[in-house]
């Protein structure tokens, strides 16, 4: 619900999850609450907190501002700066008026949530609340801010667009989407203000482990400058109150729909009220507006839980499952794929694809998916990107008599594409030398002996639209993984002037949206996958396009647990690919059993990524049970609503590093997932405690499942001792790397 009172200059925007408050003082907007849901709308008995005390603190230094902007006497991070053309950097915003539009409305050229569902597809929908809309302006320089607030299921959606009202060009600086400016107010009872922030931090094949540290009070940044996401910091903050855990205390979080180079801050300011902030990193991106442009900032999402960070994901979940993507698929069940990167590496041909397709239909495999090496001259990493033609040796029938082929054998085929990226050694290289981002004079800087094309050029931009609607209409393609490996340097582009050099990485973002949205629009059967070196670009701008990622390039299933466990904080199972592949692993070099590497693997969108024919009988019989068992379960695990039990990270002590559990529900059905590290000395069976249930729901254990352990069959469990008592980790067998699934029905009293 929105409730304005412009008389009083209130706004209140307001759900089962929260209340925002905003009021005028003197013309500047203030944001006075976010929290758990109030009645009362009017908080001016707060206004004597923020009175200035020293000649040194500027009159607004001290405001809870909602936007407090560059030279006007804010000296923490800017959420907006600007220079006119005189070389100003004043902004002085003071409140114009407001409207309510009876619908959330998209961003023009980038991704953002939509409130009514995009198909009826969640299981709890809310109402659609409209959107809120505050005009501030500056008066001097005519630098206008549209501010828009809309709830989505719980959340708020946050956006800004800027107008240039003024005669003059004016330079953008710094463009954040969402600040938060929250009182350090320990929890009732506690005389702690211990408040630490969770951030997810990692590397290729190790991305978005959680890290928490406490909040301190030094300004700390979190940041891409890639022009990607990145797998080392992801779109995402989170402040947690003293004690807050998985199923309790106050959790505020933010996060970015964007692909590109972000910054989120957070800061103790002076007056000892934290300042949150995420948007465009302003090392990155700056903007000339000319007279009556506009420009607009990416959508953020505002969370607020006060159960803790399952509840913060549950609904960033919810949201970026069912508000977010538009593609079909966002709904729909995923096919079980089999994808030969890691079977082959470059080593492919026709004959190669369809042993491996006929060995994965026996096995009740949907999907096939040809990864990198199938065009141009591609026998290894060094060339072809850019020549999207089929290979006339390794493909002699070409894409399209390949795809009939594995469409005989009984699967759908799928095919790797890495459409933003050129090889030196390239056709596309020779005919267009200038159509990578590079700066003149400088070395053209190679990552993985490519260069990046310059999406900020339309001619470009063109050029994929076309290429890839050729490569999909040149043969019976059912789903595409879209892979982008490297990240920016020389962030320049040909076409652009000097004084607009600085857009170039927003620019290209835009042209990559506009592709994605071109593409994904003309082929809306296609399942598309997003991945960049696996989870480099896991964000929820892609998701908007791309209905799930590849979450990293690495396989192995010990490490899984901490990717898909640090993942989950923010994005739904259903947004994570994960396949079994070969033991010893790849990566890491690890042996697992199948069934390790099965059961973390359910826990996303499953397949396989190996030789099926390299396995023992007994392991492909395996294989073939898993399949069958993701069938039955994958309603689940992508609709259901997922919740971590025990994480793998910072653990307080041995055991709970070495037990990672998480649970799947829904209405009818909960899958427990346990998985226990190293094997222990003279074992004591630990219990781990369920949560999120209805307490006086009764749940008996699947006992169709061979491998239920004995404790379990013959009687039902209440909700209530599911989650108090807890459930005993029994694994077969004395040896490390075990896991253990169980499904639980819920069942009538009788
Ligand atoms: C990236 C992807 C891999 C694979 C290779 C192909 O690293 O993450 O899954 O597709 O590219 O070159």
């Amino acid at each position: 619900m929105i409730n304005a009172d412009p008389k009083r200059g209130i706004f209140h925007l307001t759900c089962e999850e929260f209340s925002y408050i905003l009021q005028i003082k003197d013309g500047r907007l203030l944001q006075l609450y976010f929290g758990a849901p109030i009645a009362d709308a009017d908080l001016s008995y707060l206004l004597p907190c923020f009175a200035s005390g020293s000649s040194f603190n500027q009159p607004v230094h001290h405001l809870p501002l909602e936007l407090p902007t560059l030279g006007s006497g804010w000296y923490g991070e800017p959420a907006l700066g600007a220079i006119g053309s005189d070389g100003n950097n004043v902004t002085e915003l003071r409140y114009q008026d407001y409207k309510i539009l009876p619908h959330k409305e998209d961003l023009p050229g980038l991704p953002s949530l939509s409130q009514p569902p995009t198909a009826m597809r969640g299981q709890n929908e809310t109402k659609d609340d409209g959107t809120l809309q505050i005009l501030l302006k500056d008066e001097l320089t005519g630098l206008a801010a549209v501010l828009s607030y809309s709830i989505v299921s719980g959340t708020l959606a946050r956006s800004m667009e800027l107008i240039n009202t003024s005669d003059a060009p004016i330079k953008l600086t710094h463009m954040a989407s969402a600040t938060l400016t929250l009182p350090l107010l320990p929890p009732a009872g506690s005389g702690d203000s211990d408040y630490s922030l969770i951030h997810l931090q990692g590397n290729w094949a190790r991305e978005r482990r959680v890290v928490r540290t406490p909040l301190g009070r030094a300004e700390t940044k979190i940041e891409s400058q890639r022009g990607a996401s990145g797998h080392e910091e992801n779109p995402f903050l989170a402040l947690a109150a003293p004690g807050a855990d998985e199923n309790s205390g106050d959790i505020y979080a933010l996060s970015l729909i964007y692909s590109g180079s972000f910054q989120a801050s957070a800061q103790v300011r002076d007056f000892d009220n934290v300042y949150l902030s995420i948007g465009l990193n302003p090392l990155t991106h700056n903007w000339l507006l000319e007279s009556g442009e506009h420009f607009v900032c990416p959508e953020a999402v505002l969370v607020y839980a006060n159960r803790g960070l399952n509840q913060m994901s549950h609904l960033f979940h919810r949201i970026y499952r069912d508000h977010l993507c538009r593609s079909k698929w966002a709904g729909m069940e995923r096919p079980v794929l089999i994808n030969n990167w890691e079977a082959t590496y470059f080593d492919i041909n026709e004959e190669k694809v369809m042993a491996l397709a006929k060995t994965a239909a026996k096995i009740g495999v949907e999907l096939l998916v040809m990864d990198d090496g199938w065009f141009g001259n591609r026998f290894d990493d060094h060339r072809s990107l850019g020549d999207w033609y089929e290979n006339p040796i390794k493909l002699p029938h070409g894409l399209a008599g390949l795809a009939k082929k594995v469409n005989q054998a009984g699967l759908k085929f799928g095919l790797w594409v890495e459409p933003e990226m050129i090889s030196p050694d390239s056709d596309l290289y020779r005919a267009h030398p200038d159509w990578c981002l590079h700066a003149p004079g400088r070395t053209r800087t190679e990552g993985r002996n490519q260069l990046i094309l310059d999406l900020s050029r339309e001619d470009v931009q063109d050029f994929i639209i076309h290429t890839m609607k050729h490569i999909l209409n040149s043969a019976n393609i059912a789903y595409i993984k879209w892979d982008m490996n490297r990240n920016m340097t020389e962030s320049f582009s040909a076409l652009q002037t000097p004084e607009r050099q600085m857009e170039t990485q927003h620019r290209y973002m835009l042209g990559l949206y506009r592709v994605l949205d071109e593409v994904t629009s003309a082929f809306p059967d296609v399942l598309f996958e997003s991945c960049s070196g696996g989870g480099g670009r896991f964000d929820a701008g892609m998701l908007y396009y791309m209905p799930q990622t590849w979450t990293s390039d690495d396989t192995d299933a010990v490490e899984r647990l901490k990717i898909q466990y640090g993942t989950s904080l923010v994005y739904p199972a259903s947004a994570m690919g994960a396949h079994v592949s070969a033991s010893p692993n790849h990566q890491v070099g690890r042996k697992t059993d199948i069934s390790m590497r099965a059961d973390v693997a359910i826990g996303g969108n499953f397949g396989f990524e190996l030789d099926l024919d390299k396995l023992s009988r007994e392991d492909l019989a395996a294989a073939r049970d898993y399949v069958a068992k993701v069938k039955k379960l994958r309603h689940l695990t992508s609709q259901g609503t997922f919740s971590r039990l025990l994480s793998p990270f910072d653990a307080p002590n041995y055991r709970a590093a070495n037990y990672v559990a998480w649970q799947f529900a829904d209405q009818q059905d909960l899958l427990l997932c346990i998985y226990r590290v190293l094997s222990e000395p003279n074992p004591f069976i630990h219990r781990v405690r369920l949560t999120d249930l209805d307490p006086n729901a009764l749940y008996q254990a699947d006992e169709t499942d061979p491998s239920l352990p004995a404790c379990f069959k013959g009687r039902t469990f209440t909700g209530a001792a599911l989650m108090q008592v807890g459930v005993p980790m029994i694994f077969k067998g004395q040896q490390d790397f075990c896991s253990q699934l169980i499904l639980f029905h819920r069942v009538k009293e009788k």
